[in-house]
């Protein structure tokens, strides 16, 4: 089976926000992605609204075959969410002082409002993914919920600075990735991953999607920006 790739778009957000300019677009960065092979489109609307905004949320589903909204449940990014009816979303934990998604999504002691807003979602015909640890318990709590996917956050694995810790992550990752497709949930995985570190990802068989942003946007500044200086020194010649 292909992996797919999600790409995550939120970091061209970021670059825009740093200035309040109108560019780069995440609409054309999304464009450019499934035109290079990605197979869906991440953005995560943060109730901060740090990089991606509402907007940018119904463009994205206007302009790609397949949106990924990652959010958490606040009020008002549910109603966003229900507006614009992206293929999937992707329930995470958010707190405000963190730099990125830290921990997983205690799907299994999310009580009554992860519930009520898993419903809503699926009566939107909206299909609804866990950002979880590699645990059974929160892979059970996610099926219970009524959840399609769960997406395990890779972030442990790919922090991991000592060859015995990471081995112990990846495996795991890989329990859990073989308990999850045996339950008959998809499996997607995410988060601090990128070209030194995916291969090992890879190899787990039952991972069907990896979700994959900081590092591309990172690395599509040190692959175009010998064509974008071309571009400026050309337009600067008398
Ligand atoms: N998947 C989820 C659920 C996330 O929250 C994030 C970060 O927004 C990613 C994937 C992508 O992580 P990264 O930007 O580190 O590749």
């Amino acid at each position: 089976m292909a992996l797919r790739l999600g790409v995550n778009i939120d970091h061209v957000a970021t670059v825009r926000q740093a200035r309040g300019t109108v560019y780069p677009d995440p609409v054309e960065a999304a464009l450019l992605a499934m035109r290079s092979g990605a197979d869906s489109i991440v953005a995560h609307l943060r109730e901060d609204r740090r990089h991606i905004q509402d907007a940018d949320i119904g463009a994205l589903k206007r302009a790609v075959p397949r949106l990924n909204m990652e959010m958490a449940i606040w009020p008002s990014v549910i109603e966003v969410a229900l507006a614009a009816r992206p293929e999937r979303v992707t329930l995470v934990p958010e707190r405000r002082a963190e730099l990125t998604t830290e921990g997983g999504l205690d799907v299994a002691g999310g009580g009554r409002r992860l519930a009520r807003a898993i419903v809503r979602f699926r009566d939107a015909g909206i299909t609804v993914s866990t950002f979880i640890g590699p645990e059974e318990r929160q892979v059970r709590a996610s099926l219970d919920l009524g959840a399609s996917a769960v997406e395990f956050h890779t972030g442990g694995y790919a922090e991991e600075t000592s060859r015995a810790g990471r081995t112990a992550e990846l495996r795991r990752i890989a329990r859990a990735a073989r308990g999850a497709a045996a339950a008959g949930i998809e499996v997607a995985a995410g988060h601090g991953l990128n070209i030194g570190n995916v291969s090992a990802i890879v190899r787990i068989p039952e991972i069907e999607e990896l979700n994959i942003g900081h590092s591309i946007v990172a690395r599509a500044l040190v692959l175009g920006f010998p064509a974008a200086v071309r571009e400026m020194k050309s337009l600067m010649r008398r």
